[in-house]
């Protein structure tokens, strides 16, 4: 059966071969040995959001495994004049062997994702953004050796995708989880209670000072999201006393690392001294996307 990527749930099985086999075919790639598992396939994807680096880092993986990537951006195909999500998905099942999708919403995916009959790819909706996650936890383990027993700790939207699908991957692998948001953006229980099925410590709170106190990874986003525009102003009021800086690394562990997705925002998610000084490994995590995406669709392939 066709398998899809849409929530950090669907690799409830086999997370942690993912994240190795990425960690291989990176190794693999850089001593110049062949990668090329998917020979002659297309990957087809569709964008409604900007992207950079989901963008480039599926295109360039795909050619790395000897395929082909398309880019169709929702307003290039007719999806933007309003053909259906079925339709598209059905036709695109009939050209292509993978489809990624970057869409406004997780109703979108999902409707996309039973229609196609080839395996579907989430590169980010409003609820979750799995691609990212994996590969978050696949440049911790290259950080920190082991990934289970760590502290992480996520400081400001609290309902995004990245803290949605941080809360579920961190916890599947047996790490502590802490979400530092306004009340306000507290994340919904489903993710809370379903990453507590793991058997790990989940905290929610709105207090900044002790936040990051001897925790092992401080991760950060955007305020605002892509969707959230017009509530950019208000967004930006209530999350001033979250920025992660200096004063705040200084209380985790000595060894700890920063990450963020990026695009960052210099002085309001974080400072830039934070985000490119010492601790950080926010490049590592942009390079990591195209390795361990490498590894989601060689699995995700497999299944048909
Ligand atoms: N982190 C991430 O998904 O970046 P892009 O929006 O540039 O793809
Ligand atoms: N939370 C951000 C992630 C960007 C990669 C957004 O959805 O815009």
């Amino acid at each position: 059966m066709k398998r899809d990527l849409i929530s950090m749930l669907d690799v409830k099985e086999d997370l942690l071969d993912i994240i190795n086999l990425g960690i291989d075919l990176k190794k693999k790639s850089k001593n110049g040995k062949d990668t090329s598992l998917l020979s002659g396939k297309t990957l087809g994807m569709i964008f409604e959001k900007s992207s950079t680096r989901t963008r480039v880092s599926f295109e360039v993986g795909m050619e790395k495994l000897g395929g082909h990537a398309l880019f169709l951006s929702k307003n290039d195909i007719q999806l933007g004049r309003g053909e259906t999500i079925e339709d598209t998905a059905l036709v695109l099942s009939r050209y292509v062997d993978l489809i990624m999708y970057r869409a406004m919403s997780n109703k979108a995916m999902k409707e996309l994702a039973t229609n196609a009959t080839i395996p579907v790819i989430s590169g980010l909706d409003d609820i979750e953004h799995p691609c990212q996650v994996i590969t978050d936890l696949m440049t911790i383990k290259e950080h920190k050796g082991e990934l289970k027993g760590l502290n992480f700790v996520y400081l400001g939207d609290g309902k995004n995708n990245m803290a949605n699908s941080y809360l579920l991957g961190c916890a599947m692998v047996g790490m502590n989880v802490k979400i530092v948001s306004p009340k306000k953006y507290w994340p919904d229980e489903f993710f809370v209670d379903e990453a507590k099925k793991f058997g790990v410590t989940i905290e929610v709170s709105d207090t900044v000072e002790t936040a990051t106190d001897g925790v092992d990874v401080v991760a950060t986003d955007t305020w605002v999201s892509m969707g959230d525009e017009e509530q950019k102003q208000q967004r930006l009021k209530d999350f001033k006393d979250y920025t992660v800086n200096k004063d705040l690394m200084s209380k985790a562990k000595s060894d700890a690392i920063f990450m963020h997705c990026l695009p960052a925002y210099y002085d309001y998610e974080v400072t830039k001294e934070v985000a490119h000084g010492p601790q950080s490994v926010i490049f590592d995590e942009a390079e990591n996307r195209m390795w361990a995406q490498m590894a989601i669709m060689v699995t995700l392939d497999k299944s048909i």
